[in-house]
């Protein structure tokens, strides 16, 4: 039966799958990590308290990057270059969603204008993280080698989602309410399409790594433009809410450490 699991358990069985995976996840996470820190590094002064929370966020996201390197390399596998249509993040900031790189690499401090595209972007691909993870955590939280690293990201995810929502609001009852919906509702509705995009792409590769006859890949190719269907006559709604979450506070204090044998 083809359902999230099997496809999964399919990638993660065979090598060659297994890598292209892992760098493309791996490649995400530290350019996540890499647009945090200058992010945290170009914060205006009107801001600085949320330094310290953005600068958690780059590690927590470079700390990822590692988890996934580590995995590859415990089973002997060296990692292998990210097709460029499976660079989600990548894709998206081409796309000009979030901060552009040539911002962030300059060093003139952000606005706050600036501080409210980098927290929508988040709260829309973070979004997308955490139902990513939780999914993983559903079916292989128990796995003896990937169990581990799957619980300690979804567990980061889900964090981040939460600081998002909490600094919107912070920020929406400062006035900046209109800005900010505008901004996920852009951020969201180009993010479904660069999502759907992507899994196109790396299903691609899986099924030509993985063999997969015609009629499997094209039931999966169905099942991804039927996602994105679902998603765009409302599913993303879902990804612009506000809501003040439990976790209060989610990225005060410093990241945990990886787990050894990650
Ligand atoms: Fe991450
Ligand atoms: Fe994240």
């Amino acid at each position: 039966m083809l359902s999230a699991k099997s496809l999964f358990q399919e990638i993660l069985d065979n090598d060659e799958s297994f890598a292209l995976f892992c760098s493309i996840a791996a490649s995400g996470e530290s350019q996540g990590g890499w647009e945090n820190a200058r992010i945290a590094a170009l914060v205006p002064e009107s801001q600085r308290d949320l330094a310290p929370k953005i600068t958690r966020h780059g590690a927590d996201e470079d700390k990822h990057g590692r988890i996934f390197s580590a995995l590859l390399k415990k089973r002997g596998l060296e990692p292998v270059p990210v097709p460029p249509e499976t660079d989600y993040t990548m894709l998206l900031e081409r796309g000009g969603i979030g901060l552009a790189h040539d911002k962030l690499k300059r060093d003139e401090p952000l606005t706050v204008q600036d501080i409210v595209t980098y927290l929508a972007h988040s709260r829309v691909t973070e979004q997308r993280a955490s139902e990513q993870m939780e999914l993983l955590r559903k079916h292989f939280a128990g796995h003896p080698d990937v169990g581990r690293a799957v619980k300690m990201i979804s567990n980061d995810e889900d964090n981040h989602l939460a600081y998002c929502h909490e600094e919107l609001l912070r920020f929406a009852y400062a006035g900046h309410g209109r800005a900010i919906q505008r901004t996920l509702r852009e951020c969201a509705l180009a993010e479904i399409r660069v999502y759907r995009d992507v899994s196109l792409a790396v299903m691609a590769h899986m099924g030509r790594i993985l063999g997969w006859p015609k009629p499997k890949a094209a039931l999966l190719a169905a099942g991804i433009h039927g996602v994105y269907l679902y998603e765009r006559l409302g599913g993303w709604r879902r990804m612009v809410s506000l809501r003040m979450p439990e976790r209060r506070n989610a990225l005060s204090g410093p990241a945990t450490p990886e787990p050894e044998a990650a």
